[in-house]
């Protein structure tokens, strides 16, 4: 493939990318939407900025060493450059709709380009979509853990901006507030070029573009999910991880205030769905 940095810069155009920068490693995502109502204070851990290509492979070699990092990400869309496009058209669709129309996906939603520095991690989190993510250039280092370990890994409330985001900092885990994190297994993988990795829904991953391995470049492919048919049990954990979902974000909605989510909870749970007070 030869979607290398300089080929990106002379073909993709000059429309505007999104590129988050960070004073650290890690680019841990947030919700803008989720920051005005109920969240003021949440102060985002990265900056979002607009850029074009060029001026951000420029940044690039301006921050190579510095402390700050760069993240583009950016949905493609109909305004990239005729050669890029003619690429993307020509890339082995079929390989996608085949896995899509075996597996009963609904429609692809969007193809993210993510442009890394080597080093820079996304911490650990799920997607509410599945995930064809086709690595094109440097490698990754994948870890993905499957949705059943919800509890090992302490997501935000899902009002939070974090929202599907561990709360759990994984080079310094705080093993007082998340005790069972000790408990998580997962697995892991590194991928490169021509390589794709299938992120099922709900599954948690954290990726790092690894150090020293220059940069990186990923096509991120997002389809619906499987549209809901007869449930069958025992419920799978991705369908319960669902349900928690739905049921944390009605109590938020109802209570008005999260500070309310936790007595009620307890209210209903203890004693009398638990052996012990
Ligand atoms: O950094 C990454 O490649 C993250 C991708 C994802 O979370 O889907
Ligand atoms: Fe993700």
């Amino acid at each position: 493939m030869k979607w290398d940095l300089n080929y990106l810069e002379e073909n993709i155009g000059t429309s505007d990318f999104t590129v988050f920068q960070s004073s650290n490693h890690k680019f841990k995502y947030y919700d803008e939407k989720k920051i005005p109502k109920l969240n003021a204070e949440f102060i985002p851990p990265t900056t979002k900025l607009s850029m074009k290509f060029s001026e951000f492979t420029k940044c690039l070699t301006e921050t190579k060493d510095s402390n700050s990092r760069l993240y583009l990400q950016e949905c493609l869309n109909n305004n990239l450059g005729a050669e890029i496009v003619r690429d993307f058209l020509n890339f082995d669709w079929q390989f996608c709709t085949t896995i899509q129309s075996k597996h009963s996906w609904g429609p692809l939603t969007s193809n993210l380009l993510l442009v890394g520095m080597e080093g820079n991690v996304s911490p650990c989190h799920y997607d509410e979509q599945q995930n064809l993510f086709a690595q094109v250039l440097g490698h990754k280092r994948c870890i993905l853990f499957p949705p059943e370990q919800f509890e090992c890994l302490y997501p935000h409330p899902v009002f939070h901006p974090h929202d599907r985001q561990s709360m759990v900092d994984f080079d310094n885990p705080d093993h007082v507030r998340f005790p069972k994190f000790k408990e998580l297994k997962g697995w892991e993988t590194v991928i490169g070029p021509g390589e794709v990795l299938y992120i099922p829904i709900y599954w948690w991953h954290h990726i790092e573009s690894l150090l020293a391995g220059g940069p990186t470049v990923t096509i991120n492919f997002w389809y619906k999910a499987k549209p809901n048919g007869s449930v069958t049990y025992p419920l799978k954990g991705h369908q319960k991880v669902a349900i928690m979902r739905n049921i944390e974000k009605m109590l938020v909605d109802v209570l008005q205030d999260p500070n309310d989510v936790s007595p009620l909870l307890r209210a209903i749970v203890l004693g009398r769905y638990t052996e012990h007070t």
